[in-house]
């Protein structure tokens, strides 16, 4: 907490406290109202990332620049922050949601066709390019779907899906993921544990995830047909309990880990 909003804190009156909490860096649970903001932040988080753009930078887009292609990008990122609205669980850290994790609960998805329709999401169908369709429809979302089936197996319906994670580039290093995250594991580790999930778009990460508990399972890659193949880490948290020591991985999460 810095001095300044100590000293706010200290001189207005309680109204303001939930208000003034946002700026002690409190993770919150983001509702419809804040979907563009938290769209937004994803979008300027994964302008680098190759996964994000694999059915945007395609062939048959006539060539369009990332920069062209970044009004897209983030439409497609509102319609995502918008179905873990509905589906799922948003949340966002800093003044201004410059922190937001996307995260699934165990049993829940965004790709059924009710959610589909009721974020607009497809409107895709018509915004992509015909290898784009074919990359988001026809391969992205039964790829990633069928890749977390095989590595959880009997595990997949107890599981958190960390689906997005993402830091706007002027709120990097505050500790902010580690809290979007934390957020949910603790929870779900007080509650007797249950496995977390996530694909890791880029390498850099992976040590990350592993400073909070994940294990890396299994690597994949999108477009091996392309001649650009965007590799992905499988990374997966086993169920951890308490216990009167600290925490401990369960007899599940062994098996898990060791895939
Ligand atoms: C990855 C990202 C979310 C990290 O956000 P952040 O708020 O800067 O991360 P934090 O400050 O919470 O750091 C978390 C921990 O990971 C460590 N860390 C951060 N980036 C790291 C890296 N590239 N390699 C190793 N460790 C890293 C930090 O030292 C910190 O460790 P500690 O808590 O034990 O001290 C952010 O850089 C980002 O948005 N990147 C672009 C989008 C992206 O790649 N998202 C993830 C997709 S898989």
């Amino acid at each position: 907490m810095s001095t300044r909003t100590n000293t706010i804190s200290w001189t207005r009156n309680n109204i303001f406290s939930e208000k003034l909490s946002y700026r002690n860096d409190q993770v919150r649970i983001c509702g419809i109202e804040d979907y563009k903001a938290c769209a937004r932040t994803l979008a300027e988080a994964f302008y680098d990332d190759d996964v994000a753009f694999y059915f945007l930078d395609v062939p048959d887009n006539g060539g369009k620049t990332r920069e062209q292609l970044w009004p897209l990008h983030l439409e497609v990122l509102e319609y995502i922050v918008c179905a873990h609205i509905h589906n799922g669980l948003v949340l966002s850290i800093g003044e201004n949601h410059e922190g937001v994790a996307l995260w699934m609960p165990p049993g829940k998805n965004m790709d059924d066709w009710f959610t589909i329709f009721r974020t607009g999401m497809w409107r895709l169908w018509f915004k992509l390019t015909a290898e784009g369709k074919r990359r988001y429809f026809g391969e992205f979302m039964e790829v990633l779907h069928q890749t977390k089936v095989n590595a959880l197996k009997e595990q997949d319906e107890k599981a958190w899906y960390l689906v997005y994670i993402g830091v706007t580039p002027n709120a990097r290093g505050r500790g902010y993921a580690r809290k979007l995250v934390e957020h949910v594991t603790n929870k779900v580790d007080a509650e007797g544990g249950a496995p977390c999930y996530l694909e890791s778009s880029h390498i850099r990460n992976v040590p990350m995830y592993q400073r909070f508990g994940f294990i890396k399972h299994s690597r994949i890659e999108l477009g091996a047909d392309t001649g650009k193949p965007v590799p992905l880490d499988i990374m997966i948290r086993p169920p951890m309990t308490y216990t009167k020591t600290g925490r401990r991985m369960s007899t599940a999460g062994r098996k898990l880990g060791s895939a």
